[in-house]
Parts: structure tokens; sequence; C-alpha cells
């Protein structure tokens, strides 16, 4: 089976886009054929991949995720493979499925009509297409994030070293649990990742020391906080394109290894 990670906490501004978009294009930047996500209505790993988009050109109801979500309510004749939902990016071997503002109108359709399975089967339809796939998630713990909880073989959770993430991590725990109990016994938790860690700071090592005696499964390898990640972003430009040798890539790079070896 290939490597279906899903990268997931209930807070925003923890580092899900960026995590996501920059190991996906790590793995691009290896041949292999990745496949992200955006589950997000936000929008923002679609916008980070392909900046702008042109709306009359790529009418929001026939594309992306929502355009997948879509024709499994309704008629299913005219039913398209998953990867027709699949955009090119400017980057060899990565592909996007994008987000788009439908789906926060979609979701109580979805939902009433139990259509939490569908991204896992689409991602079947999808296994001998691609070598990675990456899910973005927004910050809740809804239909979308659950779909792609249920979907995701692996699940990856960034903490931001703020001690509020540190509180929401108890409930996110459980969250995980009771959907691996319900529905994905074969998800993994490969661990927390530690972004915007900064060491000069005594609180971050601390909250992260806490963490490890709690028994988390804090990732050895940080992720120093870097104005580059924003530039990155602004230019849509993953860092392993913009600064392969920054100090916070070479994080990324050890952090991506360190994933791979499991
Ligand atoms: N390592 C980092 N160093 C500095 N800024 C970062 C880092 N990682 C993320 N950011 C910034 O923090 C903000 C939130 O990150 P993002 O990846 O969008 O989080 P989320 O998807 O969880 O909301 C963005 O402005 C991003 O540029
Ligand atoms: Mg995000």
């Amino acid at each position: 089976m290939i490597m279906k990670r899903v990268v997931f906490n209930q807070k925003g501004g923890v580092g899900k886009t960026s995590i996501t978009c920059n190991l996906a294009a790590i793995d691009a930047s290896l041949g292999r054929k990745t496949l992200v996500i955006d589950l997000d209505v936000q929008g923002n790993t679609t916008h980070y991949l392909v900046g702008e988009i042109d709306a009359e050109a790529f009418p929001a109801e026939a594309q992306g995720v929502s355009g997948l979500f879509k024709q499994t309510v309704g008629s299913r004749r005219m039913s398209r493979n998953p990867d027709a939902f699949v955009w090119e990016t400017p980057y060899e071997n990565l592909f996007l499925m994008p987000s788009s503002p439908l789906l926060s109108e979609l979701e109580r359709e979805l939902e009433a009509r139990y259509k939490i399975y569908k991204l896992r089967d689409a991602l079947i339809k999808l296994e001998d297409e691609y070598d990675r796939v990456y899910i973005d998630t927004p910050p809740n713990f809804n239909f979308y994030s659950k779909s792609a909880l249920i979907a995701a073989n692996s699940v990856l959770i960034p903490f931001d070293c703020d001690s509020f993430a540190r509180q929401s991590l108890y409930a996110l725990m459980d969250n995980i649990a009771e959907l691996q109990e319900d529905h994905n016994e074969d998800l993994v938790v490969e661990g927390i990742v530690i972004n915007q860690f900064n060491s000069q700071a005594r609180l971050p090592g601390e909250l992260v020391a806490e963490l490890e005696d709690e028994g988390y499964p804090v990732i050895p390898t940080f992720l120093n906080s870097s104005v580059k990640m924003k530039e990155s972003h602004y230019q849509h430009r993953p860092l392993i394109d913009l600064a392969p040798s920054h100090k916070l890539t070479q994080q990324y790079l050890e952090l991506h290894a360190a994933l791979d070896k499991g």
C-alpha cells in the first residue's frame, strides 16, 4: 500500500499547510509521483502550490475536491475517475487536488448522506497512479478532516510550541484514537512535528520536554521558525525549490528522511 499521510491539528496556524506542501515537494523532488489534496476551504495549500486561480477558467463546481465530493451526491451516471479532479503544479511529479469555496456549502449534505468513506474509496482508485499522497486539513474535526483521517494510513500532528496548542492536544489525541477505533484501525500516528521551534527561548523547550514526559510521540527532528517560510508561501515556491540549502529546508529534509525510515 502507498503512503497516504494526513497532516492534522484542530488548531489553526500550527503549520499544517507548510508541512504538507514542503514534505510533498521533497517527495516530488526525489522523483516520486506525489498528490496533495487540499481539504481546507481556505485553500492555502492550493494557493501555495499554484498561486492565484482564474475562477472563470476553472469553475469551482467542476473542480478539485469539491468536484470529487459533489459527484457522490445525486446521479451516478456521469461519475468520473478521481484523477479527473487533479491538477498539475509547476513542479515535476507534484500534483494537486485543489480546494474550493464550495466545500463549506457541500459539507452538510455530504454529512447527512454519510459520504465519510468517499475520499478513502477515491484514494484506493488512485493507488496505482501515485507513489505518495498528502492531505491537508481544515483546523476543525469536521467532515473533511474525518474523511482524511479515514482515507489515510498515517497522521502527522504539527505542534507550534504554544501552550494553547498543548491544551488542545489531549482532545486531539482522543479524537484520533476514537476515529481509529470506529473507522480506521490501520491509521498510524507517525508523530508530533515540532514546528516554529525557537531554541533561544525557554518556553518551547519546556513544552516539548513536557510532551515527551507525558508519553506523546514527539518526532526528534524539529523545524525552526524562519521568515523563509513566509517568503516561500508568498512566492508560491516550496522551500526545496526556493532555498534548497537554507537551514529550514535542511531541517525539512531531515524530517522527511526520518519519516521515510519509519
Ligand atoms: N517554520 C516556520 N517558520 C516561520 N513561519 C512559519 C513556519 N511554519 C509555518 N509558518 C507560518 O505560520 C503561518 C501558519 O502556517 P500554516 O502552515 O498555514 O499553518 P496551518 O495550515 O496549520 O494553519 C503561516 O503564515 C506560515 O508562513
Ligand atoms: Mg492550513
